[in-house]
């Protein structure tokens, strides 16, 4: 049986994740860990606490000796480290929080997991990243596992930073760790505060679409369930000391996909309103990264996963979760 902490499991990404390992492995115990921060939302994943193989602990990934605690009364084997401090935005007005949870708070559990795994080499450390520890891209090219780490913002440098300990601890511990590293993702339970569910918010609510500069910066967009299965994916036959890109291909400016939503929800719900009137142009976000862009052949070819949902239908879905 196979002992899997999940930090993080009550926010965007980690709420699915933790529901999906749950549901779909009855044999393995599945741990969340969360403090609960702002950006959880425990009302996703009451639907589990039920589930004989799961377990809930508001736990903050600070605190060394909590966390070390775990790992000894859950005789912890495999972690999938979600917890994070996420927003860009947030840690451009406060860094601290970035360097204490995104750094301090990994650190904690790499030094949790060399302790009490010595000579296992049958665990696992997946550490899950973002692909803005890439830095920002012009009009072409991709990022891969080999490019060089060029982080712009507080949140991208502490995401790093992250992943630099994480392989500082595969090559001096010999610890067995993976690391991904996603890009952009969307869908049910995202925190209101990020770009899709603002942007969706405001047409529910018919208020102005803020949009930073002029709507040009470029993103690849993931539905958060092809990010669960390429993370499953990688848990189960990933292997230890890489790091593998995940992408969704779809490349979209922030303006056009203002538009796009605007027209899948007026196709979902169809009415008079303008609702392209209430695009609003904001001072833009200080140091915006301009494109990213991310080369998965890796994970496609080595481990056989591809995106399945088709944008439009993700969007829908994600609207329609939002209006409900
Ligand atoms: N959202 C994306 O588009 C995206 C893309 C690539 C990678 N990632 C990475 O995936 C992970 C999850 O992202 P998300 O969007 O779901 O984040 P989120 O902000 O929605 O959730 C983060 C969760 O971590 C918990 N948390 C924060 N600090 C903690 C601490 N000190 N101790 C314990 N728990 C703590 C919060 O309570 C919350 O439940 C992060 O590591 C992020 O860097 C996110």
């Amino acid at each position: 049986m196979k002992k899997i902490l999940i930090t993080g499991g009550a926010g965007f990404i980690g709420a699915h994740v933790v529901k999906h390992f749950v549901k779909e492995y009855s044999e393995h115990q599945i741990i969340n860990l969360d403090c609960l921060t702002y950006a959880a939302e425990p009302k996703n994943i009451v639907d589990i606490e039920s589930f004989d193989n799961y377990k809930f602990l508001k736990i903050n990934i600070n605190n060394a000796e909590d966390v070390d605690d775990v790992f000894k009364k859950y005789d912890i084997t495999h972690v999938i480290h979600l917890a994070a401090e996420s927003h860009v935005d947030r840690s451009i007005d406060n860094s601290i929080d970035f360097a204490l949870t995104n750094v301090i708070g990994t650190v904690n559990l790499l030094n949790a997991a060399k302790n009490n795994w010595i000579g296992k080499r049958d665990h696992l450390f997946y550490h899950i990243s973002t692909d803005e520890v890439y830095g920002s891209l012009g009009l072409n090219g991709s990022f891969k596992e080999t490019t060089k780490y060029d982080p712009k913002s507080p949140y991208s440098a502490s995401k790093a930073s992250s992943d630099h300990f994480v392989r500082s601890y595969f090559n001096t511990h010999n610890l067995p760790v993976v690391i991904s590293n996603c890009s952009n993702n969307y869908g049910p339970y995202q925190n209101e505060e990020k770009f899709i569910p603002t942007v969706i918010k405001s047409l529910i609510e018919r208020r102005p679409i803020p949009i930073y500069g002029k709507g040009k910066n470029i993103r690849d967009w993931l539905y958060v369930n092809d990010h669960v299965l390429a993370i499953e994916k990688i848990f189960n036959n990933g292997r230890v000391g890489e790091t593998y890109n995940i992408g969704g291909g779809y490349e979209i400016s922030n303006l056009d996909l203002v538009y796009k939503i605007i027209e899948m929800y007026v196709d979902l719900y169809p009415n008079d309103f303008n609702y392209n009137n209430l695009i609003s142009f904001v001072d833009d976000r200080k140091g915006h990264d301009f494109r990213y862009s991310i080369d998965s052949s890796k994970i496609r070819s080595e481990l056989d996963w591809s995106p399945k949902m088709k944008f439009e239908e993700g969007i829908k879905r994600t609207i329609n979760w939002f209006k409900k």
